[in-house]
């Protein structure tokens, strides 16, 4: 672990222990805290683009693909982006990973806000973690889950 992410977990623990009202960053570092732990099955995992961010704005994620879908053993890379007002809006994600999906614009991976509930409901309680746990979920639904797919290994180029 950092220097960087080391101060910010005492800072945050400092925070806690006072009583002060949970911003962004203090959010964040909880969220990448867990991400460093991992969570359940390792089936979704993230972590920040750059350790020394200092702004927590850009991350990674990642996705493996659900058994008995066209995504099955395939691994999926995402970008999140936590803007300055996140959590109370939604981060902007995007796959890097070639994917074929409702609601993922098939020319750069984007994730369209809209036509994913978990983001166009968003609430502030949710996550980074619940993003990638419900595109996961999403790859099982029936509308997607046997969608023919680009060959393995492709990424969007920008
Ligand atoms: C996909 O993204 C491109 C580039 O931003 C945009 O021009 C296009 O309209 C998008 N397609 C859909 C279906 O949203």
């Amino acid at each position: 672990m950092s220097l960087f992410v080391c101060f910010w977990i005492w800072l945050k623990k400092m925070a806690a222990s006072s009583g002060v009202k949970v911003p962004r960053n203090f959010r964040l570092l909880e969220e990448l805290e867990e991400g460093q732990k991992g969570v359940g099955d390792g089936t979704v995992s993230w972590g920040l683009e750059d350790d020394e961010d200092m702004t927590l704005t850009r991350w990674t994620g990642m996705i493996i693909g659900p058994a008995r879908t066209n995504y099955e053993n395939r691994i999926y890379s995402l970008k999140v982006e936590c803007g300055p007002k996140y959590p109370e809006s939604p981060p902007i994600v995007r796959f890097v990973t070639k994917i074929s999906m409702n609601g993922i614009n098939n020319s750069n991976g984007m994730v369209d806000t809209r036509s994913i509930p978990i983001l166009s409901k968003w609430q502030n309680s949710y996550s980074i973690k619940v993003v990638l746990q419900e595109l996961r979920r999403l790859m099982m639904s029936k509308e997607n889950m046997k969608l023919p797919q680009p060959p393995e290994g492709q990424n969007y180029s920008n």
